[in-house]
């Protein structure tokens, strides 16, 4: 039996983290012992609970409560706690997911114990270094003794960066071996279409059962931190909604509200008397899945909205000038834009022209990536 400790602490890793715990359940029960360690960077309960609640993700075994900050003040508590709880519990390696700061701090804790890194959606770059997600993937990477990798680009990438290919073992973080495996959350979308499609009820609530809809979501801190950029963006869409008589829905992230309580007051107001928009607190995963799946298109800032869209086949305008997964622009299916409003409504408009001949060939996977991982964690871990 082997040990693994997992950590997570921000949304998108509840939900990563719950395709392995799901898999480790049905098919590993006996041969992998997992330990959750949950960072706490998230904290609110529609941030954290919900995800463990809906997604069946196992109660966590220790909780860091490192809540909010600075990077340096968030991540340096992480490194402290996890160092703590690496040393009692001694695991085979560290599974780490994607690009936060929960996900540096358990790199850097894990490398200086010699305790080997797993890292799950390792080889994504955006090429920015301004993005603090890129900076986290690139030393998890580089700390990693195994890479799983969920794209062909984020493969060459790594080529690129100086990973070997057929490298032979024992792997370790100077010898890391690279898997390409598909993607974790496809596995997660394409299990819980169903569920969402059972349960949730956030269409009705909503009032949107016959009426097109589009799904807006922002939380990147260029897009939100800065209250003119981020007006300028409400504003685009309250324009882009009367216009085209097209109704928005704009769950919050906890960061964006954060921002949005500061906007000028008469903008508050011409939003709050637009009908068109719904602007409601930030959603479970269920609920999501549900809103994605029914959109008309979605406008987005996050990683994994941008996926999922692809996943359901759905257009993407990417609020953001430059993607971590450049097959999904390269695909015609999404649009960068940044935040500029032209780029937003032309991106809107030439998307939807060209919706009935979108393509969205298979490039992340077969759903089946959480068993591929698991397999390869025993194959290596357990000898
Ligand atoms: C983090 C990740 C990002 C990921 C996103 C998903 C980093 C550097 N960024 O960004 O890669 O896409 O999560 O959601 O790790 N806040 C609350 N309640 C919460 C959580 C956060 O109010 O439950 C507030 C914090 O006070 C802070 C802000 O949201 O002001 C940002 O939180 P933080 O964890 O730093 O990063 P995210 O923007 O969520």
């Amino acid at each position: 039996m082997i040990k693994i400790v997992t950590v997570v602490g921000a949304r998108p890793q509840f939900i990563k983290a719950a395709a392995i715990s799901r898999a480790i359940r049905q098919k590993f029960q006996g041969r992998i012992n997992e330990v959750i360690l949950h960072t706490g960077q998230h904290y609110d309960a529609a941030m954290s609970q919900v995800f463990f609640e809906e997604l069946e993700l196992p109660k966590e075994h220790y909780n860091l409560k490192a809540g909010s900050g600075s990077h340096a003040v968030q991540t340096a508590s992480m490194l402290v706690g996890i160092e703590e709880i690496l040393l009692q519990e001694q695991p085979d390696c560290l599974l780490l997911y994607g690009d936060t700061n929960s996900t540096l701090a358990g790199a850097v804790a894990a490398a200086k114990l010699h305790i080997p890194v797993v890292h799950v959606e390792g080889g994504v770059r955006s090429y920015n270094k301004k993005f603090p997600e890129e900076v986290n993937r690139l030393i998890c990477d580089h700390l990693s003794t195994l890479i799983f990798v969920p794209t062909l680009s984020g493969l060459e990438g790594l080529w690129k960066e100086g990973f070997q290919r057929d490298n032979q073992p024992p792997y370790n973080a100077d010898n890391p071996k690279v898997y390409h495996c598909g993607d974790i959350m496809y596995d997660n979308s394409l299990l819980f279409a169903s569920v969402a499609e059972k349960k949730s009820t956030i269409i009705q609530q909503l009032g949107l059962t016959n009426t097109a809809f589009a799904l807006v979501t922002m939380h990147r801190p260029n897009n939100v931190d800065d209250e003119r950029i981020l007006t300028n963006l409400l504003l685009t869409f309250d324009r882009l909604s009367r216009e085209e008589k097209l109704t928005l829905v704009i769950p919050v992230h906890p960061r964006t509200l954060k921002i949005m309580e500061r906007i000028n007051p008469q903008v508050g107001q011409a939003l709050r008397e637009n009908a068109f928009l719904k602007i409601i607190p930030a959603l479970s995963f269920i609920d999501m899945t549900a809103l994605e799946m029914k959109a008309e298109i979605v406008f987005t800032d996050s990683g994994g909205v941008q996926k999922e869209a692809y996943y359901f086949k759905k257009p993407c305008v990417i609020l953001m000038d430059e993607t971590a997964w450049v097959e999904l622009a390269k695909s015609g299916s999404a649009i960068l834009t940044g935040a500029d409003d032209a780029r937003i409504r032309d991106a809107y408009h030439t998307l939807m022209n060209k919706r009935p001949s979108l393509q969205f060939p298979a490039i992340f996977g077969d759903g089946k990536a959480a068993e591929f991982i698991c397999e390869k964690l025993v194959e290596h871990f357990g000898r």
